[in-house]
């Protein structure tokens, strides 16, 4: 059976401050972990709403929490749909809210779902929601060069993009690219041979493509301001990002979030209008400590950071 470990289960739930009759939302439900506890711990009038785009795991974590009843209401849907979602089931405002960015480990580890490239066999897919139309598939058979480079430099931050791009059009003018295997060979001839120690050479292409199959920084910015002011007063926004983009973007919108009056300081009085609406909890990102990365080594890149509404 295929699982998947929380990461940073403890520090999340110290982040949301979770309380008995609190309203939550996690919008990266998964296999339940962090939803399980956070229905526990508000026991026994706490509700929790949380979104997934895998009916793999609204269903597997459906069973697991179907012990809290009403007090869980799984929903398919983009968490981006947040501010749509507050208001179809009309709340006021959320006591926390969770965001654990990315896959889980039973999404990576199923092969048939084609998001590792250990999976040589598979079928280049990487969508979190099947009735996706778009996937690794249709990427790498039908975007242009320059758009394929650019998808690799900037959500994979690979140095050998060109080469890369450049040795897909190659082949699938031969042939359709159908499998990770296929996939891993091409970028394999594409890094120069001392440019390979750095981890498998398939690794930033990869996550390159799951970024863009599933979508997953288009309107991050834009959703974590409407989660901050879909909070109540003193509730809390955790997020957990895995790698730099993402945490560049939480940083970047708790900082505007944060940001008091911009006026220019030769001014009488604001015009401008803006207010600051949160307090950020964590300077500095929270990490896994010792213990857990010794246990869990897909906690590695994990960082957590906190805001709280003012
Ligand atoms: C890292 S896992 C979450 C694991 C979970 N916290 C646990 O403890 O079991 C991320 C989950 O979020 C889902 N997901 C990622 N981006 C999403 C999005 N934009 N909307 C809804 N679900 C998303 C993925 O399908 C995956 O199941």
């Amino acid at each position: 059976m295929l699982s998947h470990v929380s990461v940073m289960l403890e520090e999340c739930l110290d982040a949301l401050k979770v309380v008995d009759g609190g309203i939550y939302f996690d919008g990266t439900l998964g296999g339940g972990g962090h939803s399980c506890e956070i229905l526990k711990k508000s026991s026994p009038n706490g509700r929790l709403f949380a979104t997934d785009l895998d009916d793999y795991a609204l269903q597997r974590a459906g069973e697991r929490l179907k012990e809290f009843g009403e007090r869980f209401t799984p929903i398919k849907s983009n968490f981006k749909n947040f501010k749509q979602i507050k208001e179809e089931y009309h709340i006021e405002g959320f006591d926390g809210i969770l965001l654990d960015l990315g896959v889980s480990s039973f999404q990576l580890d199923d092969r048939s779902r084609g998001f590792s490239y250990l999976s040589a066999e598979e079928e280049l897919d990487m969508r979190m929601d099947r009735n996706n139309p778009l996937s690794a598939k249709v990427i790498v058979n039908t975007y242009s060069q320059e758009e394929l480079k650019n998808i690799f430099s900037l959500y994979g931050e690979e140095r050998f993009s060109n080469s890369i791009a450049k040795n897909i059009c190659l082949e699938r003018q031969r042939k359709t690219i159908e499998t990770v295997g296929e996939l891993n060979a091409i970028i394999e001839k594409s890094i120069p041979a001392k440019f390979k120690k750095d981890g498998h050479p398939s690794k930033r292409t990869f996550q390159a493509l799951r970024i863009e199959v599933n979508g997953e920084l288009d309107g991050l910015y834009e959703t974590i301001l409407d989660m901050a002011r879909g909070l109540k007063k003193g509730g809390r926004l955790a997020i957990l990002t895995f790698h730099s983009l993402e945490d560049r973007i939480v940083k970047r919108a708790f900082k505007e979030l944060e940001t008091d009056c911009i006026c220019d300081k030769s001014l009488p009085v604001c015009v401008c209008g803006k207010k600051k609406e949160i307090n950020i909890i964590t300077k500095h990102p929270i990490l896994p400590s010792e213990e857990e990365l010794s246990k869990n080594s897909r906690s590695r890149s994990a960082k957590l950071r906190i805001a709280e509404k003012i």
